[in-house]
């Protein structure tokens, strides 16, 4: 890290590996040995804790008022500071400092204004400033004065404002009272990163803005039905969607379901829409209500951390504007409490894992109220395996410890609502709404059927394909698709969806080969840098396929891929650069990629049979909203799938069941062991109240008979103690039932760093081992214990590449092979296919195969040059990192609740950073901004933008002057993700200050 210095943790639970890339936080030791100092002075002039408390409130509500009784004096406690400042701004009208005055409100967020117009005196009987009304009364003064900074501090770096005399004078007040004022400034300055003109229009707009926050929050407090300019929210939220969306009205249904009575009297909600339905777009008007005018903190909580990654860039230029944070919570990324804002209230979104991560740690806190709305994006995921069971276990803990959070879901695809309106306490919205209308086609040989379920057959014929293909072509392209696709490309777009990764190569290979010539002329330049792109982004090579089939203006789209590469590859086909994109499955879930026409290669998702969820979800990519007056989609189909296509017609969308039970140990156990540690419930009774609100619960009697709910609870608890997680007893029936269950060190260190139950046990030996002889000569063998179990099963070592990567070790490194339980011999024997007679444990090799991957992955930070050395897929080998990274941070919290291993949090907290962003360490500030992945790291390093504040204070214009192949609008994301990111890293460092200038209540002697 050449960059991040490191944060001290404010105790262990809400350690922050994350902090510690914070550019400004500066030296942590220097800023609180100047608290230190400032907390010594406040102390030795016996300033009364509580008196202090009354000052501070009594002077900013009587502001310049007292300017004249106010002078500063050295002898006077901080509380004059304050007023100092806001003197300066008032007391020397030579000075200029009504411009000073404009400029400093110019920059204001609107709460700002409010509080400058009550200092002034201004009439404001109908307005209250919501920071006096927020503020902690027992801050000490000082601090107070922090409360908001950018308010006082403005613009200090621009040097060319009108202000020179009276900020000079305030940097002299300043230097003598608080150097780490100076670090604030210096760091607010930048996050607001602000125009540099003084605008009277702006702070008229901020006075109106904040004029109808106030106006909504009132209207919705007392509940009426007469809501504000725009859903009772300002009307600058509109003027933002038809800037940053594009959206102009609103379609009818989402009038409608923002106006549902239910929605009004905070209900839990759930509304299901087709695909491209616009369910989004009330989901982000409920929320910014939510932050805006109730003034709570909201969690949205979407399937992947790609999209979540796309949502926060999305939506910073909102926080920018409307003043609210941004928090990313995905991967490795996320605060542990979230930190708690003063002033701001924060948007985190979220994926399923880290989402369940911030609940239980807001539970743990008491601050789980403060959520006052959690979002689901495709709650269908309910039903999709261990991911599911996360997903039900956050919601239910939610539901049960917090009866003011809202929780608001939505999805395309749900079938048994009432189970998920019973288990959530929701109501309903749905609507067949559809933007674009869809005509659904299946092809059976050179026939065209329409689908149409009402029918016995489930389609009817519509027409026979027109093609005239050679002989030639009819074997290289039996199902026609070269024929389908062409009907549409170039002019419109076209995805085809493929069983298989390899399928989706050799369709597009395959088309590639036999289209015309005439295709390399459409959109030939942008197609070039695409390619000249996509180079830079694989170091110098381009993928064969690739290569061959961008000229046409046709990709492949899947795992296999970089998240680098499928972001160029997306990008350029909404840019309409790329007209065909063969797809694995993985695009239909939740990537905003319509197209004119959507081909489904065959009624196969790998090697099952296409499920209709799955079905509705591709399909429904047909069509694009404000573009296409209709999208189509033909299913091609082999005469002997033809039955169970009809079937797949007939077919009601798939029910969503509970995984809990499926998912033992990544379900029902890990939830009874976070229960308990939690302390929601900690009697078996409590328990098993808890359970009957989950899923499992209301679906209990779809349980086989053989065991009843009661038994499965009692029998995972049970359980639990056998494997050291919990003590305490269970007994036959009602005898303990009170009784209370307490969870060990392990059992607490397993629920807070997330562990999988399956292998917490195992993770504790082999840390314990580590404990005995941790070879630190590399990061060999910490990589070893950090990479992560559950995905040992995904891969297969090339026993040839193993016994190369061994022998390249020293001799140090070998033992830790030896260690962990690899022994070379057993190697070489498999490289030469030698019969074994030892016992190894294959899970172990395997793993440590996987930890060669990551060991070559640090070590030349170059995906690509490794997965050649591995003959792995380049997205695998990212994946495998992504998923380190993610599973070393779960194994720092694991360390930390366990005392033995106090000496791992050091290591893992440097190790996780690496395995996080794997890149040169000087690229590291930019690729914390949401989105910017590396190759668009490198590219903005080279045109010198080389901090967070490079970003946040760039000029969009010249960015995309200055980088290739990035849009306004993606040069505009940047930008307001990058504020969004330092605003939110001072507002951090704020917190910290006041946290550190907080006079305790208890002081001895002070009562
Ligand atoms: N009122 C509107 N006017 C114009 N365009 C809109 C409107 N509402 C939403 N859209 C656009 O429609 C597109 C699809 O919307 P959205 O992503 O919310 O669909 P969805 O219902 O969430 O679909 P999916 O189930 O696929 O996630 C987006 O590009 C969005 O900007
Ligand atoms: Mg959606």
């Amino acid at each position: 890290m050449a960059r991040g210095r490191r944060r001290r943790p404010r105790n262990n639970s809400e350690e922050d590996m994350f902090g510690d890339y914070d550019n400004f936080y500066g030296n942590d030791s220097l800023i609180a040995h100047v608290a230190d100092i400032e907390h010594k002075y406040l102390q030795d002039k016996n300033i009364h804790v509580k008196a202090a408390g009354e000052i501070v409130l009594g002077n900013l509500q009587s502001g310049v008022h007292q300017k004249e009784q106010d002078n500063f004096s050295a002898s006077q406690n901080v509380v004059v500071l304050k007023e100092g400042a806001c003197q300066m701004c008032d007391s020397d009208p030579a000075d200029g400092n009504q411009e000073l005055a404009e400029s400093i409100l110019d920059d204001l967020p609107s709460s700002q204004l409010l509080c400058f117009e009550k200092m002034d005196g201004l009439p404001s009987a109908s307005r209250t400033s919501p920071i006096s009304k927020g503020r902690d009364e027992h801050v000490n003064s000082f601090s107070d004065k922090i409360i908001d900074p950018l308010s006082f501090y403005a613009g200090a770096e621009h040097k060319n404002r009108p202000t020179d005399s009276s900020s000079h004078s305030t940097c002299v007040l300043f230097k003598s009272e608080s150097l780490k004022d100076h670090l604030k400034s210096a760091m607010t300055g930048n996050a607001r990163a602000q125009t540099l003109q003084v605008s009277k229009t702006k702070q008229l707009k901020e006075a109106v803005l904040s004029e109808e926050i106030f106006v909504a929050r009132k209207a919705i407090e007392s509940s009426s039905l007469d809501i504000g300019p725009f859903y009772g929210l300002p009307s600058k939220v509109k003027d933002l969607f038809r800037q940053l969306r594009g959206i102009e009205t609103l379609y009818e249904w989402q009038h409608d379901c923002l106006m549902l009575e239910s929605l009004q009297q905070r209900k839990n909600l759930i509304y299901s829409l087709p695909t491209g339905g616009g369910k989004t777009l009330v989901a982000e008007i409920i929320i910014l209500q939510e932050l805006l005018c109730r003034q709570k903190d909201v969690l949205m909580i979407l399937p992947y951390v790609a999209i979540v990654q796309e949502k926060v860039r999305g939506l910073s230029s909102f926080g920018i504007e409307l003043g609210f944070l941004v928090e990313e919570y995905a991967g490795s990324k996320g605060r542990f409490p979230p930190i708690k804002r003063r002033v701001k209230k924060s948007l985190y979104i979220a994926t399923i894992e880290k989402g369940h991560a911030l609940v239980n740690s807001l539970i743990e806190t008491e601050r789980i109220d403060d959520l006052g709305l959690v979002v689901v994006d495709e709650l269908h995921m309910l039903g999709a395996g261990s991911r599911g069971a996360v997903l039900e276990i956050t919601l239910a803990k939610i539901l049960y410890t917090s009866k003011k959070t809202q929780i608001v879901g939505m999805s395309a695809t749900l079938n048994n609502v009432g189970d998920l309106q019973k288990f959530l306490q929701a109501e309903y919205y749905t609507n067949n709404f559809r933007p674009v209308e869809l005509k659904e086609y299946i092809k059976i040989q050179d026939t065209i059927y329409a689908v149409d379920s009402k029918t016995q057959n489930g389609f009817t014929f519509s027409h026979l394909l027109n093609f005239k293909y050679s002989s030639n072509l009819e074997k290289a392209d039996p199902d026609h698709i070269i024929a389908l696709v062409t009907e549409v490309i170039p002019k419109y777009s076209c995805l085809i969806f493929c069983p298989t990764k390899k399928n989706c190569e050799n369709v597009v290979s395959m088309v590639s080969k036999y289209l015309k010539k005439e295709f390399r002329a459409h959109k030939e330049k942008e197609k070039q840098d695409l390619i000249k792109n996509l180079k830079s982004i694989g170091n110098g090579t381009l993928c064969p396929v690739l290569k061959q089939t961008i000229p046409f203006g046709i990709a492949y789209h899947h795992s296999g891929l970089t998240n680098d590469e499928r972001k160029s590859i997306e990008e350029a086909y909404s840019a309409g650069v790329l007209c065909l994109l063969a797809c694995t499955a993985t695009l239909a879930a939740g990537v905003n990629l319509p197209a004119r026409r959507v081909i489904l290669r065959a009624p196969y998702v790998g090697n099952d049979f296409l499920k209709k969820n799955q079905y509705k979800q591709m399909t429904g990519r047909a069509g694009r909203a404000g573009i296409d007056s209709a999208g189509d989609s033909i299913l091609i189909v082999q005469e002997k799938d033809k039955h169970l296509v009809q079937d797949l017609v007939h077919s009601p969308l798939e029910n969503c069941y509970s995984n809990l039970l499926l998912e033992l140990t990544k379900g029902i156990q890990s939830l009874l062991l976070s229960l308990v540690g939690l302390k929601i419930a900690v009697t078996h009774e409590e328990v098993d109240n808890f359970m009957g609100c989950t899923l499992l619960g209301v679906q209990q009697q779809l349980l086989s008979k053989e065991k009843s709910f009661s038994e499965i609870i009692k029998d995972g608890l049970e359980n639990l103690i056998e494997k050291g997680l919990l003590k305490g007893r269970i007994s036959e029936k009602d005898h303990n039932s009170k009784s209370t269950l307490t969870i060990t060190p392990l059992g607490k260190a397993t629920y807070k760093g997330s562990i999988d139950l399956a292998y917490c046990n195992i993770l504790y030996r082999e840390l314990k081992k580590g404990l005995e002889g941790l070879v630190l000569e590399s990061n060999l063998h910490l990589l070893y214990l950090s990479t992560p179990y559950d995905m040992t099963s995904t891969c297969s070592p090339d026993w040839i590449i193993y016994l190369r990567q061994f022998n390249q070790l020293s001799a140090a490194e070998q033992k830790v092979a030896d260690i962990v339980g690899v022994p070379e011999s057993f190697i070489t024997k498999m490289a030469s296919g030698q019969a074994i007679r030892k016992n190894v444990d294959n899970a172990v090799v395997n793993r440590f195969y996987l930890t060669f991957v990551l060991y070559t992955l640090l070590k030349e930070t170059n995906i690509w040059s490794v997965s050649g050395k591995f003959n792995l897929s380049r997205g695998y080998v990212q994946n495998l990192l992504n998923s380190a990274a993610s599973f070393a941070s779960c194994l720092l919290h694991f360390c930390e609740e366990l005392e033995e291993f106090w000496v791992y949090k050091a290591l893992l907290i440097e190790l996780t950073k690496q395995l996080t962003y794997c890149v040169k360490t000087e690229l590291i500030p930019l690729m914390e901004v949401a989105g910017v992945l590396e190759a668009r790291a490198k590219q903005l390093y080279n045109a010198g933008y080389k901090t967070l504040a490079h970003l946040a204070n760039a000029n969009p214009e010249t960015l995309v002057r200055m980088i290739e192949h990035l849009s306004r609008r993606q040069a505009k994301q940047i930008i307001s993700s990058a504020k969004m990111l330092l605003s939110e890293k001072a507002e951090a460092l704020q917190e910290e200050v006041e946290e550190l200038l907080k006079v305790p209540m208890d002081i001895p002697g002070t009562h």
